[in-house]
């Protein structure tokens, strides 16, 4: 499409995107000019002649009534079954997806990868590879939208929202923020780099000073001494946390709950908001204590204390299994 009313076109989801535009802006094209055609042929065809005359009366034709019922019916489900496509589509990230984090503030987008690298209103990407951001807002809502991408989600405080794209070609695409967030608001904007994928590695590879989001997790972890509770052979006052992600988790109630992004956060800034049964309520918060980034290095750490391999005997769902974790993570944290 060299259109230049539309953005460049730089994602797998773009072309169906535009597709569904182009079906939408067609029915209301048609219909808008055979409304506006009709109004003024029957204007003219059927103007009153004379003071004096009578329009004949007449009767409803029921094929008519069913034509303009079922055909604007049949049209309308099209619109929704494509759209309902594309949408289910694009909220479901492919499992081996690439992760990034994204934490929205006023007037900023902070993203972090999985490696270490950190970046401020920029994020390099590959080229041809499912690229799943999580993200999180520290203050009002947010929106990331990447009109070359044809994606646009809101970033709201206190939860994770998540959406994805493949990126199809290298280049450089806008950034905006698309939820009015402040005075500043149409500062919040940045670029997306779509890089070759061998670009992409060294471009990787040039900054691993900061350590991966893991490392920095363990760290805070230490630091934070959650490890006096958590012992990692489950002999702590509180549940061990290897082998955690992805699993069911039973709690106190009896309820069973998946542990995933959504649930290590709010385990750590609202501990008491689910306990896990056979535990007591002891854990302090750490709402305050520990940054939106913080939250998003320990859930990575959490993430890769895979269970040892001689205990395998529930697998969880979705592990992220990194063999040099394994044999580094310390028993006793
Ligand atoms: Cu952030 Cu608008």
């Amino acid at each position: 499409m060299k259109l230049p009313l539309f953005p460049e076109s730089a994602s797998t989801f773009a072309p169906d995107v535009d597709h569904l535009l182009f079906y939408l802006v067609g029915v209301s094209v048609f219909f808008t000019v055979l409304i506006f055609v009709s109004i003024v042929y029957f204007a003219v065809r059927y103007r009153r002649r004379s003071d004096n005359e009578l329009p004949k009366p007449i009767h409803a034709s029921l094929a008519l009534e069913i034509a303009w019922s079922v055909i604007p019916f049949g049209l309308t489900i099209v619109m929704f079954g494509w759209g309902a496509n594309i949408f289910f589509r694009e909220s479901r990230p492919p499992k081996n997806a690439m992760q990034v984090y994204v934490v929205a503030k006023q007037w900023m987008w902070k993203l972090q990868h999985m490696e270490g690298q950190r970046e401020i209103n920029e994020l390099h990407i590959p080229v041809g590879r499912p690229v799943k951001l999580v993200m999180t807002s520290e203050d009002a809502i947010h929106s990331f939208f990447v009109p070359a991408f044809r994606t646009k989600q809101d970033v709201v405080p206190g939860r994770y929202s998540t959406t994805w794209f493949t990126a199809t070609k290298p280049g450089k695409y806008h950034l905006f923020c698309a939820e009015y967030c402040g005075t500043k608001h149409s500062g919040m904007t940045g670029w997306i780099y779509a890089m070759e994928p061998q670009d992409y590695q060294a471009w990787l590879s040039g900054g691993r000073a900061f350590g991966s989001l893991a490392e920095n997790g363990e760290k805070l972890f230490q630091d934070l001494a959650c490890g006096n509770c958590h012992k990692a052979d489950g002999s702590g006052r509180c549940p061990s946390l290897v082998g955690l992600f992805g699993r069911s988790v039973q709690l106190a109630d009896g309820r069973f709950v998946s542990a995933d992004e959504a649930y290590l956060r709010e385990s750590i800034l609202r501990p008491d908001a689910k306990i896990v049964a056979g535990y007591q309520p002891l854990m302090p918060t750490f709402q305050g204590q520990v940054s939106e980034e913080g939250v998003l290095e320990l859930i990575e750490y959490i993430k890769s204390l895979a269970p040892p391999a001689a205990v395998a005997g529930t697998t969880p769902a979705e592990i992220n299994v990194n063999p040099d974790r394994v044999t580094s993570s310390p028993s006793n944290p």
